[in-house]
Order: C-alpha cells, then sequence, then structure tokens
C-alpha cells in the first residue's frame, strides 16, 4: 500500500501526477534538501505496479542523500520514476517528457533530475525545453555530457584504494578484476583496469558486448551464471543492482567487491554478511558518485575539467576513510558509509 511505504519512508515529499495520454504515473520523491536541492536521476521503467514504481523510488532517492552528501556536494537527494505501461518512442515520448518538464518545473528547483535508467541526455534536451532544473543534457543541447566516463574513473580509484586497504599497495598490475556488465560504465572501466595492467574478466548477458571487448582489451570471458563464483581479488558490480544477498555472498570468491552498479545490497544486513565473509565491500553510494559529480562540479558549480579530475580521485580518500572507520569501529563498511552521511548532514547549516 502506498500509506505503509510513505509512513515507513524517512524523507520530505512525492509529488504524484497521473498522466492520462500514456496511463503512465509521475512519481517526484524528495527524500532531503538539507544539503541543497534534491538531486537525483529520472528512471523511466515498467513496473508491475505503482506501488513497485513508488518503493523503487524512495529507495533511490534515499540513497541519492547519502550519495551526494558523502561525495561533499551541496546537493540533497531526490529521484524521479516514470511508471510506463510500455517504453514510449516519438512524439509519444516527447510529449509525456514535456509534461514530465511541467511537474518539475512545478517545484521550482527543489528537485533537479538527470538521466538514469531508460533516459537519456536527449531526454534531458527535451525535458530542458520546459524546465531549468536539469543536469546532463547532451553537450550540444548545453550539457556536459554522459556522465558515464567519470563514474568509471570513480570506479577505478575505489577500486585501486581498496586494492591498497586489502593488499597494502593500490598497484593493480597482476591484480583480477571481474567486471560484470560492460555497458556504459563497465566498458570504460575495463578499459581503465586493462591500461593498469589488471589481469581481466569479463561478464554480460549480452554475449557479442562481452566478447568484444574482451578481443579489444585481451581480457577473458565468462558465463554471467558464473561471475558471482569468479575466483579473483576484485569483483566489480556494473550490472544490476540487489546482486548481493544471503543467497548470492556464500558464493563469492573474491577479497573485494567494488562495483558501480546502485543498489548492490539486497539488504542492509547484506554488508554484515561480507564482512563476516572477510571481503572488503567498497559501498556502492561511495564509490559510483562519479557521475553526479560529474554533473555538480561542471553544470552546477562551473569547475573545470581538472577540477573534475580532482574530485574524481577523492573517491578513493573517502573509501580509504569508510575503510579505516570500520575498522576501527568494528563496523561493517556500510555502516561506517552510514555514518559519515549522518556526520555530514548533522554539521550542515539546516542540522
Ligand atoms: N551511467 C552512470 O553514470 C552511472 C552512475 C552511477 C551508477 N550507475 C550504475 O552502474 C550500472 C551500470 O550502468 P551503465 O550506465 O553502464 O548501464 P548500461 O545499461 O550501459 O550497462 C549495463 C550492462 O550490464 C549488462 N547486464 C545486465 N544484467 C547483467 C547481468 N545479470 N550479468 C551481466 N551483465 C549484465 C547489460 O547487458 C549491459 O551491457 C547500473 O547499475 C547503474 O545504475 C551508472
Amino acid at each position: 500500500m502506498f500509506e505503509d511505504l510513505l509512513r515507513g519512508w524517512d524523507g520530505e515529499g512525492v509529488l504524484v501526477r497521473f498522466d492520462e495520454p500514456t496511463q503512465s504515473w509521475m512519481l517526484v520523491c524528495l527524500h532531503s534538501t538539507r544539503l541543497g536541492p534534491a538531486a537525483g536521476g529520472t528512471r523511466m521503467k515498467v513496473y508491475p505496479s505503482p506501488h513497485d514504481a513508488l518503493r523503487d523510488g524512495l529507495r533511490l532517492a534515499s540513497a541519492m542523500t547519502s550519495k551526494n552528501a558523502v561525495a561533499g556536494l551541496p546537493l540533497g537527494g531526490g529521484k524521479a520514476v516514470l511508471a510506463v505501461p510500455e517504453i514510449p518512442q516519438g512524439d509519444a515520448r516527447r510529449e509525456l517528457l514535456l509534461r514530465y518538464a511541467d511537474v518539475v518545473a512545478s517545484l521550482g528547483g527543489t528537485y533537479r533530475t538527470a538521466c538514469d535508467m531508460n533516459t537519456s541526455e536527449h531526454d534531458m534536451d527535451v525535458v530542458a525545453e520546459r524546465c531549468p532544473y536539469v543536469f546532463g543534457r547532451s553537450e550540444a543541447g548545453g550539457g556536459s555530457g554522459s556522465s558515464a566516463p567519470a563514474t568509471a574513473t570513480g570506479v577505478f580509484h575505489g577500486i585501486r584504494a581498496s586494492v591498497e586497504h586489502a593488499f597494502g599497495s593500490p598497484a593493480l598490475d597482476g591484480r583480477s578484476v571481474l567486471v560484470q556488465g560492460v555497458g556504459a560504465v563497465g566498458r570504460r572501466l575495463a578499459e581503465m583496469l586493462a591500461g593498469a595492467g589488471a589481469r581481466l574478466v569479463l561478464a554480460d548477458v549480452d554475449e557479442s558486448r562481452a566478447k568484444e571487448a574482451g578481443a579489444a582489451l585481451g581480457a577473458e570471458t565468462l558465463d554471467p551464471q558464473d561471475a558471482i563464483s569468479a575466483e579473483v581479488d576484485v569483483f566489480s558490480p556494473c550490472a544490476t543492482g540487489g546482486i548481493l544477498n544471503e543467497a548470492t555472498i556464500p558464493r563469492l570468491r573474491c577479497r573485494i567487491v567494488a562495483g558501480a552498479a546502485n543498489n548492490q545490497l539486497a539488504e542492509p544486513a547484506d554488508a554484515e554478511r561480507l564482512a563476516k565473509a572477510g571481503i572488503l565491500y567498497a559501498p556502492d553510494y561511495v564509490i559510483n558518485a562519479g557521475g553526479i559529480i560529474h554533473l555538480a562540479s561542471l553544470e552546477l558549480l562551473g569547475e573545470d575539467r581538472t577540477r573534475l579530475e580532482e574530485r574524481l580521485r577523492g573517491i578513493g580518500n573517502t573509501l580509504g576513510e569508510v575503510f579505516r572507520l570500520a575498522e576501527a569501529e568494528g563496523i561493517s563498511t556500510g555502516a561506517a558509509a552510514d555514518r559519515l552521511v549522518e556526520q555530514r548532514l548533522a554539521a550542515s547549516p539546516g542540522a
């Protein structure tokens, strides 16, 4: 029920609009504006029910508060979901996005949107026709383009920091890394890892994509079913969320989990399960913040690429802080990251 989901949520509010022409639900979830406008992407997806869409939006909006806070950005957390009966194309898609733009504009900048699953920089160009509160337009449309390369760079620095913590040196030469999902982020990450001398293993449900990347980078490829139990130093999930759970964690044969996917843990207790299994987990919202850092740095803060690169390197430093805090307090890395978020929120002027 909508009521139960909202009662159990600690966010600020949700704007709900039913879009009659496409029979879609628009849900703009504002989790926190404590550190600045609630920022997070617009996910377009076919959900089993509006209830599932709301649950996804609330969870993702909360994660954006944590991600933006720990990344040191002057942004709060939000997320929008367009729960569509089928993914629209052509004019129907454009008109849906324009009506959605009016909804975002009506919030007067309290929420700033960007791309997410099934929405592209070209969709953000359309939203920007009617609404100024948009990150991630195409470069031709006046934006800073795809944030996937920055996400990959942040994950690369995060993997180095994780390897340093686990093995005493950040060097990747000869370290084995499995990249699960070689899409926009995973493919770029794989290139950087190969460049740093890592021994790469690639897995993707799109076999041709994995094979092409494997051939280009001199990497081994693996059946995606076997990815979770690969014997590697680093398992890097760059595909879908929820892959670390009660059933999969006992199958892991890696020392480190460090990747780009959002919401990797099925539930918070999975961070404890990983810690008990002796696996160093780089909390997802810390290591995958490169995308929002790219957007905020270039489009909100007016910084140049040199400053952006410094911020992306900072992801490695933040992870080091998380790992040290976890060790000092005897808590999981997930709990340590949550503690950093609480500290940053508590230190804000509005607290
Ligand atoms: N793009 C960004 O800037 C960004 C920022 C933060 C987080 N993320 C997260 O990182 C992940 C990857 O994002 P992306 O932009 O590269 O997406 P993408 O759609 O470009 O790539 C995902 C890849 O994963 C593959 N895949 C899907 N399910 C799989 C499975 N079970 N096993 C193996 N491969 C599978 C797909 O075939 C595809 O090649 C997502 O979870 C996304 O939410 C992305």
